[in-house]
């Protein structure tokens, strides 16, 4: 949440740069955006609330004069939507500029002690603390650099953040805990963000910087130093190719390129190394207990994997929200793997539940998209997504290759990883014809739906956390309320909400959930809901058929949450929405 970034360079358009690389990161937060930039020994700041074009259009943030600049793109958290609150934040004096993603737990304690000795406040921010900090210690002689690290372990919470000062105007200097940062150099230029994705295509080198690390950049190079000020050694590494792909092609919408990319990004799920399959699936046969943490879909594509697990591996896994994880930290030890699944290996939920873990000796594997994220530090082992990035905020590739991984690894867990792979990449022309066949059904669905105010969707098994997943996509993107269970609980309390054509949508393919999940349908049917059924079997009583192609009973859930997918995406174009920036949403959740 909120996107970083800082630029060092001899460029007259680093605004410019600096605008492109927050449209980057603009995944990150998009609900208000600011830029500060050195110019002529002067600190200029723009910024204003609304997503980039629009505060672009107002403000010309990528007109801004100077070679040496810092811009934020935020996912409100401490103070609402205003200009105030939106970064870059000032001290009183208004020549040091900081910008911030993570929060400052003990931000009031530190405001009210900076108050008290005299200094005034713009914003209800927690970020403000910072510049005030660096304010009092460069007041007492120090340079940005040394007031950066003497303020650093007097900020509890996480953070990483840049500040520039008039007093050193070609440098910038950034720190990190809890919160990523990179730093990145090209020719005659620096940079330092919160994903390496927005500096792609302009660096040579990457270094991941890490926690407590600051790092202080100049137009020519980086020079890093550890938490007590003493300077240390880092090692680059190359950016990776695959990670500079991040324009929408010829899509409208980076969602709908994401979703139609799933055939090809699901063999690349397969390309995986069976050594660390095979290792992993020992250590979950062999673990006492395994309990599986996610948020949001990887928590529903867990879910899955808990049902493959069982089916296959014969073994019982727990899946718990991460948020709730730390509630569960009782029954952690040494004999518990916990296996945690995030597409951006950020979520400070599943970070925080991690750690947790750790600390009670359980054994930490994860499954990640994004390289070099803080959650495959804390690891003792990871595997990969292979699905490239990511934008839209909606997960929907990651999803996929997410169901992909969990069937490689309940089939390791048998002895089977080759024939899984087969399967996988076989099932990746499925994917492709359950796209092509669904088009026109999907657009009437979304016609004839599209003004309803609630969805519910329903499934058994293996299926049913595609149910959820596809509600979960629905409310996302498009607003409108929907609902994912177990088809069996229907009767239990939310039959007494479906009325006359109430919208149901049955996962039922012609699997070993068939027969049942057929007669909850039948059951809502009876009284007014309108049925829209995914399936690779027609029946008469469906209203309306989006069709699947046959394929094993376990890899139904990898082609029937591609057309809940389209379905959601199609519902949320046609209410006026921008699929990829959900209201309210961010992709990397990093606050609690
Ligand atoms: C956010 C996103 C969701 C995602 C969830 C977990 O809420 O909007 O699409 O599923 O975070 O993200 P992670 O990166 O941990 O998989």
């Amino acid at each position: 949440m909120c996107g970083i970034i800082g630029y060092c360079s001899k460029d007259t358009k680093a605004s410019s740069v600096i605008f492109q690389d927050l449209k980057r990161m603009e995944y990150r937060g998009y609900d208000s955006s600011g830029i500060a930039m050195m110019s002529g020994g002067k600190l200029l700041i723009r910024k204003g609330i609304g997503k980039l074009d629009e505060v672009n259009r107002q403000y010309k943030l990528d007109k801004m004069p100077g070679q040496v600049g810092i811009g934020h793109t935020r996912w409100a958290t401490h103070g609402g939507v205003t200009q105030p609150n939106t970064h870059p934040h000032t001290d009183c004096s208004g020549q040091i500029a900081v910008i911030h993603n993570g929060i400052i737990d003990n931000y009031q304690e530190l405001r009210k002690d900076l108050i008290k000795r005299g200094h005034r406040f713009a914003s209800e921010t927690d970020t403000e603390v910072i510049p005030h900090k660096i304010e009092d210690e460069m007041k007492r002689g120090r340079t940005l650099q040394e007031a950066v690290i003497a303020i650093a372990p007097r900020l509890h919470g996480s953070y990483a953040f840049l500040a520039i000062s008039t007093r050193e105007p070609g440098k910038i200097v950034g720190t990190r805990k809890g919160s990523p940062l990179v730093v990145g150099l090209g020719d005659h230029k620096a940079f330092a963000a919160s994903d390496s994705l927005a500096l792609a295509g302009q660096i040579n080198q990457l270094f991941p910087l890490g926690e407590g690390e600051v790092a202080v950049l100049s137009a020519d190079k980086a020079v890093f130093y550890d938490s007590t000020g003493r300077e240390i050694p880092k090692k680059a590494i190359k950016p990776d190719a695959v990670w500079s792909e991040n324009d929408k092609g010829s899509y409208d919408y980076f969602m709908l390129k994401e979703i139609m990319e799933q055939p090809k990004s699901l063999v690349a799920a397969a390309l995986q190394d069976k050594e660390i399959f095979t290792a992993v699936s020992l250590d979950i046969l062999r673990a006492g207990q395994v309990i599986v943490t996610a948020c949001g879909s990887s928590r529903y594509a867990a879910l899955v994997g808990r049902y493959l697990f069982s089916s296959v591996g014969k073994k019982f896994c727990e899946v718990v929200m991460a948020s709730e994880f730390q509630y569960f930290a009782d029954s952690v030890n040494k004999n518990t793997l916990v296996l945690a699944i995030s597409q951006s290996g950020e979520t400070l939920d599943v970070i925080e539940g991690v750690e947790l873990a750790r600390q009670e000796g359980a054994r930490i594997v994860s499954i990640i998209n994004r390289p070099q994220s803080l959650l495959g530090e804390l690891s003792h082992n990871v595997i990969y997504l292979n699905c490239g990035p990511e934008i839209g905020v909606a997960a929907t590739k990651s999803f996929l290759n997410q169901l992909a991984v969990f069937y490689l690894l309940s089939f390791s867990m048998v002895h089977s990883f080759d024939m899984a792979v087969d399967n996988i990449r076989k099932v990746s022309r499925q994917v492709s014809k359950t796209i092509e066949w669904n088009g026109e059904e999907i657009a009437r669905i979304t016609e004839k739906y599209h003004q309803k105010n609630d969805f519910y969707y329903i499934a058994r098994g293996i299926n049913f956390a595609i149910a959820s997943e596809g509600a979960l996509k629905l409310k996302e993107i498009s607003y409108i309320h929907a609902e994912g269970m177990p088809a069996g609980e229907l009767k239990h309390g939310t039959l007494s909400l479906i009325e006359e054509g109430t919208p149901v949508l049955v996962i039922c393919p012609g699997d070993y959930t068939y027969k049942e999940t057929l007669s909850n349908a039948i059951e809502a049917k009876a009284r007014g809901a309108q049925i829209i059924a995914v399936s690779d079997v027609n029946n008469e009583i469906y209203d309306h058929w989006i069709r699947l192609p046959k394929v094993h009973e376990l890899l139904y859930p990898i082609v029937a949450a591609v057309p809940l997918q389209l379905l959601a995406y199609s519902m949320a174009i046609k209410r006026g929405h921008n699929p990829d920036m959900p209201r309210n949403l961010a992709k990397s959740v990093t606050v609690k």
